[in-house]
């Protein structure tokens, strides 16, 4: 994600050196002192459908597989960023509405033949979510349920049907820590997150004898423009990224780096269930000190 604003948890900002990646500078707070290795992927000849791919982590699983050499259709309300790279075609589609869910689906056939993988990720959590359930406005709910659920449904849906026929392809839903466990004042966010790991696991149950894995991916708090909207109501910039046992929030990158890997044949044994992407988030007990604030 390119901006210009501090990254969170990142202490003491360093200047960017030469191909230094956003990840690299968030993990500088603690620099390694061994080789850490690293992975590449090869999805040339794939075609790659991800909803909300213009901003935050839909972004970098688009560049991500761009790089890697996929045909990428980017949907979303937003316009995507980068409009110059080849590999990226842009659609603007409100996954609300199923008649647009089914026509990304048919325009990633029309222009490439065929759909091998779906990121389910355009979601969102408004500001004024975060209340009680007494206080929560219906609008607010109908448009989180329209958008992080039925988008989910009504794309997997089209998207299975001719994965399906090629009997192969992959779906990932992007979940949530919190699909996992809940705080006060998020009525409905993380449980409609849970539902996203679990039609993962129940479309990965149906439709795994037809060559199609399904799985979900649950981060913890990662630097993109949905956090950065809601972050007071997190507890703040340093509270939020010192949850986290990795004493830090996660990059888009990071995210994206899980989805390439799983919707890879080097992941070809897994299917209808979650990974954590969450610095350790998930792990850390309600019955756990505090770390100490630095
Ligand atoms: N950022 C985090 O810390 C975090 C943590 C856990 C899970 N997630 C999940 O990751 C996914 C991406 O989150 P993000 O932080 O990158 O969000 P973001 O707000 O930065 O980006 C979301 C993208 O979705 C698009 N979008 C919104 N409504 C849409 C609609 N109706 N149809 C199509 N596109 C639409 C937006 O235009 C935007 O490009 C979401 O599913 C979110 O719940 C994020």
């Amino acid at each position: 994600m390119r901006s210009s604003h501090a990254r969170l948890g990142e202490s003491k900002p360093e200047a960017k050196a030469p191909n230094q990646t956003t990840s690299d500078r968030l993990m500088s707070s603690h620099p390694q002192q061994r080789p850490q290795g690293s992975v590449r992927y090869d999805h040339s000849g794939r075609v790659v459908l991800v909803t909300g791919g213009s901003n935050g982590i839909g972004l970098a699983i688009c560049r991500g597989f761009s790089q890697a050499g996929a045909s990428v259709l980017c949907a979303d309300i937003a316009e995507y960023p980068d409009l110059n790279d080849p590999n990226v075609h842009f659609v603007r589609s409100d996954v609300a509405n199923p008649s647009d869910c089914q026509h990304a689906v048919e325009l990633a056939l029309e222009k490439w033949g065929a759909l091998d993988v779906l990121v389910n990720n355009a979601a969102i959590q408004p500001a004024s979510s975060y209340v009680r359930l007494e206080d929560l406005k219906t609008q607010d709910f109908e448009r989180m349920l329209a958008i992080n659920f039925s988008g989910y449904t009504f794309m997997a849906q089209h998207a299975l049907r001719a994965m399906r026929k090629q009997q192969c392809g992959v779906v990932i839903n992007i979940a949530s820590g919190q699909a996992h466990r809940t705080t006060r004042g998020v009525p409905v966010y993380g449980p409609i997150k849970a539902a996203n790991v679990l039609q993962a696991m129940q479309w990965g149950v149906e439709y795994a004898r037809d060559g199609i894995r399904v799985l979900s991916v649950s981060p913890g708090a990662i630097d993109t423009p949905l956090v950065r909207a809601t972050l007071e109501a997190q507890g703040g910039e340093r509270e939020l990224a010192n949850r986290h046992p990795l004493g830090r929030i996660g990059t888009p990158e990071e995210i994206a780096n899980a989805v390439l890997w799983l919707s890879s044949r080097d992941a070809s044994f897994i299917t209808g269930t979650d990974l954590a992407v969450d610095g350790g988030l998930g792990a850390l007990g309600a019955f756990a000190e505090p770390y100490p604030m630095r």
